[in-house]
């Protein structure tokens, strides 16, 4: 594509939710383009949210990022988001620097997907600032060059993320299962610690693909998760929904713990959660859970029980926070800019 000289001169803000996947996704088909080796459904969390502004500017000498107040110094995140940013710039054809200010409410890289909502962000603060016009498709396959799971925080409530079959990744985007209207499942975000993971996805996930002699089982048995959890969302059948993400979520983690090197993310308080909540469930509380590549657990409840599972949640130590999620809206424009 030929390189134009243009000049763009618009800041633009926009806000996406975080995600938590019930299917999960580990391992790539393609590294470069971010191609998953199986589907995954996640639920959009409203209160899980990052907030974006870019401004492409020829008076910046260079591209400036700011995450939540730090300027960006690490070498791998700059060339990330570097490589990101000239994915965009390719689209329109120019070379604009960028400034990029982005800050979430929650704790990133901790295993809350922040990668997820910050790149829905950006890809849709980036390519209405670079006038780009852009299907939700189209945007969907655009953000999951960033980070796969910010494919799916391009659709607010229940979604699933085609895995595709081409090699161009032309396929490979995430369509809504049900709006975020369709069923006010609740989501407890348990923290349980506040710093950045030991080992990223990518790099766990390698691993995993590579080692884990339990691989192939995993993609084996995904068709069967997928099936239950997509007809658990459609019929509201919440213990269809819990029984099968948190089975999921424990063969992923299984994944983890059998590569080599070893990989385990959880910490004390989130296995005593784990148990707890197995434990609140056979005693007839409505509960289950699901874990990210980190050491924070999200329950997955009725609304009817929120109390009840705070209840017994002030009884265990060392939590952090605890925010409570509803399935969540699609990324929207905010006229708040970040700077
Ligand atoms: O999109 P990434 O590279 O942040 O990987 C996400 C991996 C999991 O959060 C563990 C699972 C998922 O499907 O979101």
């Amino acid at each position: 594509m030929n390189i134009i000289p243009y000049s763009i001169d618009m800041k633009i803000t926009a806000i996406a939710c975080s995600n938590i996947a019930l299917v999960k996704y580990w391992g790539k088909r393609d590294e470069l383009l971010k191609l998953p080796q199986n589907n995954s459904i996640s639920i959009t969390l409203n209160n899980l949210q990052t907030k974006t502004t870019v401004d492409f500017d020829n008076r910046y000498e260079e591209d400036i990022y700011i995450i939540n107040g730090k300027k960006v110094e690490q070498q791998s995140e700059i060339k990330r988001l570097n490589t990101y940013i000239n994915l965009l710039r390719q689209q329109k054809g120019v070379k604009t620097p960028v400034k990029m200010q982005t800050e979430s409410n929650f704790p990133t890289a901790a295993g809350l997907a922040s990668s997820a909502s910050g790149f829905a962000a950006l890809t849709v603060a980036g390519s209405k600032a670079l006038e780009l016009t852009l299907s939700d498709t189209e945007l969907s396959i655009l953000a999951r060059r960033g980070s796969g799971s910010a494919c799916r925080s391009i659709f607010g409530g229940f979604v699933e993320w085609k895995k595709g079959q081409k090699s161009d990744g032309s396929d490979s985007y995430a369509v809504q299962i049900a709006s975020s209207h369709h069923w006010d499942i609740q989501l407890l975000v348990i923290i349980t610690e506040l710093s950045k993971k030991s080992i990223s996805s990518t790099k766990g996930m390698q691993s995993t693909v590579k080692t884990s002699p339990f691989y192939q089982g995993w993609l084996d048995s995904i068709e069967f998760d997928l099936e239950k959890v997509r007809t658990g969302i459609l019929n509201k059948d919440f213990k269809l929904v819990g029984e099968s993400s948190e089975h999921n979520c424990l063969k992923m983690h299984s994944l983890m713990m059998t590569s080599s090197p070893s990989m385990i993310y959880w910490n004390e308080t989130t296995l005593k959660l784990l148990k707890n909540i197995q434990t609140w469930r056979a005693e007839g509380l409505n509960c289950y859970f699901t874990i990210d590549a980190g050491p924070n657990i999200i329950i997955l409840c009725l609304k009817s029980d929120v109390d009840a599972i705070k209840d017994h949640i002030q009884n265990i130590n060392n939590i952090k926070n605890i925010i409570q999620c509803s399935p969540g809206p699609a990324p929207r424009l905010s006229e708040q800019h970040l700077f």
